[in-house]
């Protein structure tokens, strides 16, 4: 495997207060790069100090979008061990999106090995307040400076760490959300299925105008202005009198990790879990009928999180009185045990560093 080499900072930062942390603002004192170029393989694997890139301004991330992520976790336990959360869940989706975008995937041991002597490096950054991790952002770009339109035969992957709370700075509590028949996050033969930061770059136009109208985000929905996709950064799931439903994944949606952690709960709970189309037309009508009880997106970052609102057509729906529901919050408390490690992990979800 590519050796890899580690430089220690000489100045290590100021830990953050554990209950202002919010997302994504902290950086620890490290972080994970390594390189590939075509004919030469993998090479200057290295954990260094957290510092800015040297990029060839001509590289195809900035002009073409040559850009992927993945999002995962680190918990310390209780008991002190430190844990991930489905990391060979992550390098298989890596994988998948690297061949999308055209892009080297590193291979398996380079992945785990530059993650595990990361979060060793900063393992004091794990932060162990209540609803707090260590977010891991795995991340490969194309390299290589050129401007035909092309895919790079240079990749860097790196991988950097945030201590986090709370994705929304509601925390838990359920989210307002706008139904989007403007703009279109993905579309089928795009790239929705991977995690392409160009799905990101999609999306902001729609979100910052809900924002501005008092919703959170943003239902998005498909082509034909119907079929529901996901809700803001996350997959979405319906809690009706006889199943709970979240959409198939048909192409332009991202197979996100806590959609199918949550499904696997589900079903070991022997509750009705559906994989099928759903349109918000059915949402409006079953919010009329009384027969959604729930509706909550999952994801890493959030793990879940209750709409409490969904605005379509010019009028405000409330789904469980704008309450967190029973299964929204039963669902969160079981995957934040299993990661915590205050309750056993019959999933095989956590790997241990
Ligand atoms: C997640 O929900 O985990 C995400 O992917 C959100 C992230 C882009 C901040």
């Amino acid at each position: 495997m590519t050796k890899i080499n580690t430089t220690l900072t000489k100045n290590p930062k100021n830990l953050p207060p554990s209950d202002k942390l919010g997302f994504g603002q902290y950086f620890t004192d490290h972080m994970f790069v390594a390189k590939y170029r075509e004919g030469q393989g993998w090479y200057d694997a290295e954990i260094l100090p957290y510092s800015p890139l040297a990029l060839d301004p001509a590289a195809s991330v900035f002009h073409y979008g040559q850009a992927l992520f993945e999002g995962m976790k680190a918990f310390r336990q209780d008991s002190g061990e430190i844990v991930f959360f489905r990391p060979e869940f992550n390098y298989d989706r890596l994988c998948e999106g690297a061949a999308r975008l055209c892009l080297e995937a590193p291979p398996k041991e380079l992945f785990m090995e530059g993650l595990k002597k990361l979060v060793e490096a900063d393992e004091r950054w794990i932060p162990n307040g209540p609803n707090t991790s260590l977010y891991i952002r795995p991340t490969l770009i194309g390299s290589e400076g050129f401007l035909g339109v092309r895919p790079s035969h240079e990749t860097i992957f790196f991988i950097i760490l945030s201590p986090v709370g709370s994705y929304y700075a509601e925390g838990a509590k359920p989210v307002r959300i706008w139904a989007e028949e403007t703009y279109l996050r993905a579309a089928p033969g795009g790239l929705g299925a991977v995690k392409a930061g160009a799905n990101y770059a999609s999306s902001l136009k729609a979100a910052l105008a809900a924002r501005q109208k008092g919703y959170a985000q943003v239902l998005w929905l498909d082509v034909e202005h119907q079929g529901i996709e996901e809700v803001g950064t996350m997959n979405v799931f319906f809690v009706m009198d006889k199943e709970i439903v979240t959409p198939a994944l048909n192409g332009s949606i991202l197979a996100g990790g806590t959609r199918g952690s949550v499904i696997q709960y589900l079903k070991s709970k022997n509750l009705p879990i559906v994989e099928r189309k759903i349109t918000i037309t059915e949402v409006i009508e079953k919010i009329k009928s009384g027969e959604l009880k729930e509706a909550f997106g999952t994801g890493t970052a959030a793990v879940v999180s209750p709409i409490g609102v969904i605005h379509y057509q010019g009028k405000d729906w409330d789904i469980n009185k704008g309450e967190t529901g029973p299964l929204s919050t039963q669902i969160f408390t079981e995957i934040t045990s299993i990661q915590r490690g205050t309750k056993a992990d019959p999933f095989n979800w956590i790997t241990k560093l």
